[in-house]
């Protein structure tokens, strides 16, 4: 899959259905990116280079038009690049150019690790990868670029290390991208994924113009506000038409990812650790890696382009025993009881739940300190024995005797002022000395850096889910950083902090998962504001939303579907009128709509309607009947509400092809309206399928083009199921 030409020096990473190709150009050793897109059978494309009769060396007066003009694969700061370049390190004498020329590779089967940092992981047989080296004999410097393709898949991940390879000076890294892309442009726009909370990942096109453009983050979370991912699309793209180039970030913290269109209107994508504030200290012999950029180019549709991204996740990048299990129905007591419940209220609900099917109770915030409302106790771990006197063992004891799992909420990172552990240490909160740290929610953020915070966190984790038969982490976060200081670490390493502060979490994630293996966690932060994959390196879901509307859910669940697994998404059925938006829709939608994901419920079982109650046993046959599907298949979108704004589908198909699951949601009923029909997609036309429900049998050809009858119901906001299965 991937292969070295000695004499051109040119490299070739063929994925399934794409080449990616670039070489070492000049006697200096630039590399120089050549080709990416549909796949090659030859290499022969380095004339794309643009250095013939141009060569920097040769023609040492044009060396800057050069750098400013050619597709660099791994581009620097200060000899000449204009553009928006990858790397930027400051010497200690203060210069920031660098220069990186190529000194050799290696080409092996399998892929490394990336040292501390979340990645996608794939055995000899699955993998294979690259390593070139790259060296700056001035800083004595030296970057190793590492890139790696996966059997079947057209997916390219890229990392990179560097390394001060001197013996004396330090040498500070104040830009490093994980990836960067020049390509020719083609009236190319911008996908990216905006939000807010409760309004998380909405999908956003922007027509490219001159000059830098894209998403970022400055929160120390992968955020509400944008996400860690950004595509390149062409002009008619569509689900099952034209080009994209996507490229989804393997981090949770800080980030930037742009495009920048040139002068010469070429486009140059990159992707990392958002420079701001970002400095870190090279001493001698020390190395820093940078987190994974996953890049897709799918020259058929988005949809192409999404079912590589959640394959190569599912297969690649999720580790948890779950990942290819159904996922206990829960039930949690958020939006039933806020902070105010009890042992006696919690095993109410339990006992309710358990006579409808529901697996698992999750007791969410309120359970510890004196935490009554959100302004107080985050630290101060201990259970709240005037809200479940005997602590958690008689009521997770209880739970269990009634059939059902326990889960647990904590924000294991969270101190507030108003605690017992801040009263101990106020030090251990992130904090510029002399300067009032912001609050948010009224809590502040421990700085994990230092190691005796992160022990007593990491004390505090362990214990809690030690003292009773927790089977369930919702791993919460939420607030952002500001303030950033730590009092750890010395001046020259304060601008580490947000990075240090990604680790540190990363090392406590992976502690808990060693610790518990069996644990199902969820990630979580205010809703959906570490939806990310590196989150999904250590649980293989992830809290979507605080906004459980099922109509709002549609255009935060497409979003989110565009680049991650169904799998992976939290989705619950919650109360109505709903808590973010006041809006009422139909039990069986919140249903259809949260079967996308991982099911459960967020309500007062005890006291919602009765008809709705009574629905829930069904739900949740519905769910164990399709969850195996939704949870394995190949998703497919077939119309968004977002763009239409009157319906929205999507169908998830078997991966043998043996049945599809198609949900389709009516939100807005037109009147006097009488016959739509929805077209299918994937399908190999050779296969006959009848709809288990009406016995109607359909040629795949027919479901694609001419597509099944869709009820246009009375009233807004209802939902249907249709169940295709393949006649043999
Ligand atoms: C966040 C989560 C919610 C809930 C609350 C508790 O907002 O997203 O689901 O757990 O915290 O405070």
């Amino acid at each position: 899959m991937i292969g070295f030409d000695k004499e051109k020096r040119i490299f070739k990473l063929d994925t399934e259905n794409t080449s990616y190709i670039f070489g070492v150009e000049d006697d200096f050793g630039y590399l120089i990116h050549y080709y990416y897109g549909p796949k090659l059978a030859g290499n022969d494309v380095s004339y794309l280079a643009r250095t013939e009769g141009n060569r920097p060396s040769e023609r040492l007066r044009e060396k800057c038009s050069f750098l400013d003009y050619a597709p660099m694969e791994y581009p620097t700061a200060g000899a000449g690049d204009f553009r928006e370049t990858a790397f930027e390190a400051e010497m200690e004498e203060g210069h920031n150019t660098s220069e990186f020329s190529y000194v050799n590779h290696k080409i092996y089967k399998g892929k490394k690790k990336l040292l501390g940092l979340p990645a996608t992981f794939g055995s000899e047989e699955e993998c294979e990868s690259l390593d070139i080296v790259l060296e700056d004999k001035l800083l004595n410097l030296r970057i190793t670029l590492t890139y790696s393709v996966f059997e079947g898949l057209d997916a390219i991940a890229r990392s990179l290390e560097v390394t001060n390879f001197g013996s004396e000076k330090s040498i500070y890294i104040t830009k490093i991208m994980s990836t960067c892309l020049d390509v020719d442009d083609d009236d190319y726009s911008i996908l990216t994924l905006h939000g807010s909370w409760a309004r998380e990942r909405r999908i956003e096109y922007r027509k490219l113009g001159h000059g830098n453009q894209g998403v970022s983050s400055l929160r120390g979370e992968s955020s509400h506000q944008e996400s860690p991912f950004i595509a390149l699309t062409s002009k008619n793209i569509s689900q099952t038409e034209g080009e994209v180039y996507g490229f989804s970030f393997v981090y949770s913290g800080n980030f930037t990812a742009g495009a920048y269109l040139d002068q010469f209107n070429k486009v140059r994508v990159t992707m990392g650790i958002n420079p701001y504030h970002f400095r870190w200290k090279l001493a001698p012999g020390e190395t820093f890696t940078a987190p994974e950029v996953i890049s897709v180019y799918s020259g058929t549709g988005l949809g192409h382009m999404t079912r590589t991204f959640h394959d190569l996740y599912r297969k690649h990048l999720i580790r948890s025993p779950y990942r290819n299990k159904k996922r206990p129905i829960l039930i949690n007591n958020w939006e039933a009881t806020y902070f105010n419940f009890n042992t006696e209220k919690l095993l109410a609900i339990a006992k309710e739940a358990a006579k409808l099917g529901i697996e698992m109770l999750v007791m969410d915030d309120g359970w510890f300190g004196k935490r009554n409302d959100d302004n107080s106790s985050l630290g101060d771990w201990f259970v709240n024995e005037e809200k479940l006197p005997g602590g958690l063992k008689p009521l997770v004891d209880g739970v269990n005797a009634l059939g059902l799992k326990f889960g647990i909420w904590m924000e294991p990172e969270m101190i507030c002022p108003d605690s017992d552990l801040y009263r101990a240490h106020p030090d251990w909160a992130i904090q510029v000395p002399g300067r009032t740290p912001t609050r948010s929610r009224n809590q502040l953020v421990l700085d994990l850096t230092r190691e005796e915070v992160w022990e007593h966190t990491w004390n505090s984790v362990k214990n809690t889910l030690k003292s009773a038969n927790i089977e369930y982490l919702k791993w919460d976060m939420n607030r952002q950083l500001t303030d950033l200081g730590s009092l750890g670490l010395p001046a020259d390493r304060q601008g580490e902090l947000f990075h240090r502060y990604m680790l540190a979490v990363y090392r406590m994630q992976e502690a808990l998962i060693t610790e518990f293996p069996n644990l199902l966690l969820e990630n979580c932060s205010g809703g959906g504001a570490r939806f990310d994959a590196g989150m999904l390196y250590y649980s293989p879901q992830i809290w979507t939303s605080d906004d459980a509307d099922a109509v709002e859910r549609l255009k935060i669940q497409e979003g989110t579907a565009l680049v991650f697994p169904l799998s992976t998404m939290g989705a619950h059925v919650s109360d109505c009128p709903n808590h973010a938006v006041g809006r009422v829709t139909p039990f069986k939608t919140r249903g259809d709509v949260a079967l996308a994901g991982t099911f459960g419920y967020e309500l007062d079982v005890t006291r919602i309607p009765e008809a709705d109650r009574n629905m829930i046993p069904e739900q949740c046959a519905t769910y164990h009947k399709y969850n195996d599907l939704v949870r394995e298949g190949d998703y497919y979108r077939l119309a968004s509400y977002s763009e239409n704004g009157l319906y929205d589908a999507w169908m998830v198909k078997a991966k043998d092809d043996s049945e599809i699951l198609v949900t389709y949601v009516n939100v807005t009923r037109l009147a006097n309206y009488k016959d739509r029909f929805l077209k299918l997609q994937g399908l190999d036309a050779g296969r006959p399928y009848r709809d288990e429900e009406t016995g109607r049998v359909y040629a795949a050809d027919v479901l694609m083009h001419a597509g099944i009858p869709m009820e246009q119901f009375w009233g807004d906001n209802n939902s249907k199921l249709v169940h295709l299965v393949e006649i043999k």
